[in-house]
């Protein structure tokens, strides 16, 4: 294949995962994004292999079979709510795959076309130290994340006296490091340059707490791309470079929108300590009574509405609830109940969550609604249904300045007329912090597994 046309065949490919990520943006369009994706890395990975200079390609199918099986495997098997720790786990390969990629190009640099051993441009040496120290931070980075969300150790933040002013010495000695290996070209100060990065991997995410890791992996989604763009440039391989700038950015665009959507500062994320202890009631919560009801109670309430709120949350998705929620929906829209749903920004614990369980269970696109579209409804709405959701309706964001959650954008679903909650317990949700709505009279608890408890409304309404 001549150099013109693997490059026409790579720019193809390009504008492919350009379109896969637009077509991501939105549940109607995702599926076709998806193909667009496959489509995209099917050009990008056959090019590649038709590009003169494959050595082996007997090594390379074996590496497909092998990788392709337990990814395969592992796809399978995966649990909806693990899908975080299972991008953590991945992430981590790309950035070893960094490292590894950037050892092979210094120490056969011929092979790669950047010179000799001790003769390798700068350029070439500043291009793979950056990939090396990006790769080994998200390989190391990520295998914590991974054992904080999987529960192999403690979630809770780990610090200790001086961590910061540590960490910042250690990023000096890197560029220090990376400058003298510039200069030297020795394979010791590449090792040197790639083991302290793996410590600072551990270093600057250990003391984040575990609940805060969502936006931690979109953030190591993000490390994991610029080390790919970095060894793109190393390996002169244009499809790396656009892809990984493509993952680099998204992945930073992603972490901007959790955090806004949390009304979080990216610092304030990173440097650790939310979610990790429950807290207090956050306002007076007067007597504290609280109504719970039936599932019979609440067939009688949704079948008397005229318009009805479902609010997805994080419990939903642990319950698997979905499907038999769409059956409570559809048994409702036949009695000529008005349905529809409201997704905050981050209910449940990855962005787009509630969309993907909701499509996944037949839900039309057309009655799903985001927050700033339907807040205002839920005023002249008779029911909020509220399914495995907390910290997203939870009032204290809008009324009690010294709440963790405070300034968050809440869902207002105690303006409707009954708010009927189902949840298992009055236990608080991510953010550890009592929910005032419990308490209040418009409120019915029903205590109960979210999908248990659909099934069982579904039958009352039958
Ligand atoms: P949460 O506030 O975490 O509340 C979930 C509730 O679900 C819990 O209070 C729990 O109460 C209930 N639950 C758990 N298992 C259940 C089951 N089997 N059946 C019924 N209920 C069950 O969830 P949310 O309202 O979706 O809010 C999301 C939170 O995650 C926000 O604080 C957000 O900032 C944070 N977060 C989100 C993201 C993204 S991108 N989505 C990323 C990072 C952080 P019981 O134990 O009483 O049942």
């Amino acid at each position: 294949m001549t150099e013109n046309f693997a490059a026409f065949a790579y720019l193809i490919s390009s504008v492919l995962f350009i379109m896969a990520l637009r077509g991501l943006s939105s549940p109607e369009t995702a599926r076709s994004g998806n193909i667009f994706g496959i489509v995209g890395m099917v050009i990008a990975v056959a090019t590649t292999l038709a590009t003169p200079g494959v050595v082996s390609y007997w090594m390379i199918l074996l590496g497909i079979l092998i990788g392709g099986a337990i990814g395969t495997f592992i796809a399978w098997k995966i649990e909806m709510t693990s899908l975080p720790e299972l991008v953590a786990a991945f992430h981590s390969l790309v950035g070893l795959a960094a490292v590894c990629v950037a050892a092979a190009a210094f120490f056969e640099p011929a092979a790669y076309g950047i010179g000799t051993p001790g003769n390798i441009g700068v350029a070439s040496l500043i291009e793979m130290s950056i990939g090396t120290a990006i790769g080994a931070i998200t390989f190391t980075g990520s295998i914590i994340a991974f054992a904080k969300l999987q529960g192999v150790m403690s979630g809770a933040p780990i610090v200790f006296p001086g961590q910061h002013a540590l960490n910042a010495l250690l990023g000096l000695l890197m560029i220090a490091l990376v400058v003298w290996f510039c200069d030297a070209q020795t394979g010791t100060l590449f090792w040197a340059i790639a083991i302290l990065a793996f410590i600072i991997g551990v270093l600057i995410i250990i003391p984040i707490g575990g609940a805060d890791m969502p936006v931690v992996i979109s953030m190591l989604n993000s490390y994991s791309g610029w080390a790919a763009c970095g060894i793109g440039f190393t390996l002169s391989n244009m499809a790396l470079i656009v892809t990984g700038a493509l993952v680099g950015s998204s992945g930073a665009i992603l972490s901007y929108i959790m955090c806004k959507g949390m009304n979080r500062s990216f610092f304030n994320v990173i440097l650790g300590g939310f979610g990790g202890e429950t807290a207090g009631p956050s306002e007076d919560l007067g007597d504290r009574t609280v109504r719970s009801g039936s599932a019979e109670d609440a067939a009688f309430i949704l079948k008397n509405a005229g318009s009805v709120i479902i609010v997805p949350g994080y419990g939903m998705a642990v319950a698997q609830a979905q499907h038999a929620l769409r059956e409570m929906a559809d048994l409702l829209k036949k009695e000529g109940i008005r349905v529809r749903y409201a997704i905050h920004p981050v209910a449940g614990r990855m962005p787009g969550h509630m969309n993907v369980l909701l499509a996944e269970a037949n839900v039309p696109y057309d009655e799903v609604e985001e927050l700033e579209e339907i807040n205002r409804d839920f005023a002249s709405t008779d029911v909020s249904f509220v399914i495995g959701a907390n910290d997203v309706t939870n009032p204290a964001a809008k009324t009690d300045p010294q709440s963790a959650i405070y300034g968050m954008p809440v869902l207002n679903v105690e303006e409707a007329g009954t708010v009927l909650f189902v949840k298992r317990s009055l236990g608080s949700g991510y953010a550890g912090i009592d929910n005032p709505l419990f308490y209040r009279d418009n409120t019915m608890m029903l205590f109960a597994d979210a999908k248990a408890m659909c099934e069982d409304i579904v039958k009352a309404l039958e």
